[in-house]
């Protein structure tokens, strides 16, 4: 077989690749890079609006004409009927980014029961619409990458000391939640292998967003081996190389992308 070039190896040309909650912080830095890489990406929000702005201003070297859709993955009815639509404008998905998150600012003082299980519904959202590509993939006989968003705090706890006085503690809902999406990425890549469907999970570590808490973020810092939060455009090479053939040989596994927070 004829080495292939890395070039190849990371092009999405002829790849769609459909990414959740977009517009957050982290999501439009990961849909730039999928578009910058030759993808055809479908960006959604659960605002059609805000959707549909994304696609027109997302760069499209390959003029494939990126798509802006709604959807909700914790609306688990109409979850289906969303893909569907999509899918009918499309074609077969090859790549999906589950990055949407609904956020819950309380911490383990004050959740509620039923705060803390809506939070866990992410997870669930994040497996429905994994099952609906994985399903769509074979009944194509394609390939697909589905990458999970997990965290460093899918892995360790938070220092108690690092929020204290300055905001809520790190969300014990969040910590449950997001351990939860590692150990779905391993089921999933395990069932789903000889499927040729691959599931990974990409871990960011501290990338706070510029309305953060200043002061919180200062501590933070203090907390990093590297002395410094990171920056959006540093995960863009991690979810291209996991949607790309670059990883081909690589299933259930975490990327972790933390300035060495987990290291210590
Ligand atoms: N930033 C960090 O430091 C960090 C660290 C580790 C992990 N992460 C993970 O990285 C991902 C992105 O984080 P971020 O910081 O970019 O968050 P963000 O800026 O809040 O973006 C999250 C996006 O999720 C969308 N969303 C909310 N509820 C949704 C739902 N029910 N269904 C689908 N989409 C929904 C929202 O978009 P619409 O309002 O347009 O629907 C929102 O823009 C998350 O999974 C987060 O847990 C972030």
């Amino acid at each position: 077989m004829k080495e292939k070039t890395v070039e190849k190896l990371f092009d999405l040309k002829g790849k769609t690749c459909l990414i959740t909650g977009a517009g957050g912080y982290l999501g439009g830095a990961m849909a730039r890079a999928l578009a910058e890489a030759g993808g055809r990406v479908v960006l959604t929000s659960r605002e059609l609006g805000r959707a549909e702005e994304m696609a027109r201003r997302l760069p499209d070297p390959n003029e494939v004409n990126h798509l802006g859709a709604v959807l909700d993955h914790m609306d688990f009815d109409e979850l289906p009927k969303r893909f569907q639509a999509i899918s009918e404008q499309t074609g077969c998905i090859n790549v999906l980014v589950n990055n949407g998150h609904e956020h819950c600012p309380n911490d383990w003082t004050d959740i509620s029961g039923e705060q803390f299980t809506r939070m866990l519904a992410n997870a669930s959202g994040y497996f429905l619409l994994s099952r609906l590509v994985h399903e769509q993939s074979v009944d194509s006989g394609q390939t697909a990458s589905i990458i999970m968003l997990g965290s460093m705090y899918g892995q360790v706890s938070s220092y108690p000391d690092a929020y204290k006085g300055l905001a809520p503690a790190s969300s014990v809902a969040y910590h449950t939640l997001k351990g939860g999406v590692l150990q779905l990425t391993r089921h999933l890549a395990a069932y789903w292998a000889q499927d040729a469907v691959r599931v990974n999970s990409l871990s960011p570590g501290p990338f706070p967003a510029e309305s953060a808490n200043q002061d919180m973020v200062e501590r933070l810092k203090g907390y990093s081996p590297m002395r410094r939060m990171g920056h959006p455009t540093e995960l863009k090479g991690a979810v291209v190389f996991l949607a790309s053939e670059a990883s081909s040989y690589m299933t259930g596994q975490n990327l972790v992308v933390d300035g060495g927070w987990t290291a210590v």
